[in-house]
């Protein structure tokens, strides 16, 4: 009999949030507030995890190396700057190189949109999306999904507006889609000029539904990706579509603020308000990395 075990490894791509079922959602929510309450085992001796980040990021890498940790995983550093990529490297190779030398997962922030198609087709190890380009950020998702999911107990029938630049916004598409999908009432307000009909929402005036909204998840204006001062000043853009001082006195009892970070201080949001009682962002980052460990965990095949 050939005992020789086939070195078959569990490959669970982790790109968007649209290709897993509800069920699945749901049951990765709880499995993070699980290994909140440290309920969890870390089972990833030996496991090797590279964060590839083509884009800067403070969150989303910091909290996955932070997540790889608590589970007894080992990073394998990799950085951009002083890889081959300064050679022509292209994405694809890198990644079937770090698959090659036995890398178990990759965590990949890219500024294409869609960057992953070819890998998931072509990879043996899962691909995680750190976030692509203006196309979506999963991982952000799910921890927005279980700051909510903590605040409230349920998305059905929760009024949610995603607010402020829309078009350049990977957390808003991913948001929009899951939340609706869901059961969340999801609407957009944004600039007409930033407003992305691709995402399916109705917009709105923000001063029309603030005080119904449960919850206000407010977007960066993303300066890298366009020329603010071409349509507003920072000052007109907080007078006209950010979260104002005013403006939290008319939210609804029990109503949270969000943001995915980085903030830009007195344009989306009031400074005063960054850690105002309603505001769940740095909760939101804490639940990052508990989010990030039932991503890793799913794709590395643990417990469920
Ligand atoms: N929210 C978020 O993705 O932040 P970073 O760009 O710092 O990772």
């Amino acid at each position: 009999m050939n005992t020789m075990q086939t070195n078959v490894k569990p490959v669970k791509h982790f790109v968007s949030l649209d290709t897993l079922s509800l069920e699945e959602i749901m049951s990765m929510i709880e499995e993070s507030l699980r290994y909140k309450q440290g309920d969890l085992p870390p089972l990833f001796d030996g496991k090797t995890v590279a964060n590839l980040f083509f884009e800067n990021s403070t969150r989303t890498k910091n909290s996955f190396q932070m997540a790889e940790r608590h589970l007894n995983m080992q990073e394998i550093p990799f950085d951009v700057t002083t890889s081959s990529v300064t050679k022509g490297e292209t994405l694809y190779d890198t990644c079937k190189t770090l698959e090659a030398i036995g890398v178990d997962a990759l965590v990949i922030r890219h500024p294409e949109a869609g960057y992953y198609h070819e890998l998931v087709e072509k990879l043996n190890i899962p691909v995680l999306n750190g976030g692509d380009g203006s196309g979506e950020h999963p991982s952000q998702s799910l921890l927005d999904l279980v700051t909510i999911f903590e605040e409230f107990g349920t998305f059905q029938g929760l009024n949610v507006a995603i607010c402020g630049d829309l078009v350049h916004s990977r957390v808003a598409r991913s948001n929009a889609s899951v939340l609706k999908r869901l059961g969340a009432n999801v609407v957009g307000c944004s600039p007409a000029s930033w407003w992305d009909d691709s995402m399916g929402l109705e917009r709105k005036e923000l001063d029309d539904i603030l005080g119904e909204c449960d919850v206000i998840m407010l977007l960066r204006v993303q300066h890298e990706r366009h020329i603010m001062g071409d349509v507003f000043s920072k000052e007109a853009y907080h007078t006209q579509f950010g979260l104002t001082v005013e403006r939290v006195e008319r939210m609804k009892a029990g109503a949270i603020i969000m943001h995915p970070a980085p903030v830009n201080r007195d344009v989306e949001i009031a400074g005063s308000l960054i850690e105002h009682e309603r505001s769940r962002i740095f909760p939101q980052m804490k639940n990052g990395v508990y989010a990030r460990m039932s991503i890793l965990n799913r794709a590395l095949g643990g417990q469920q």
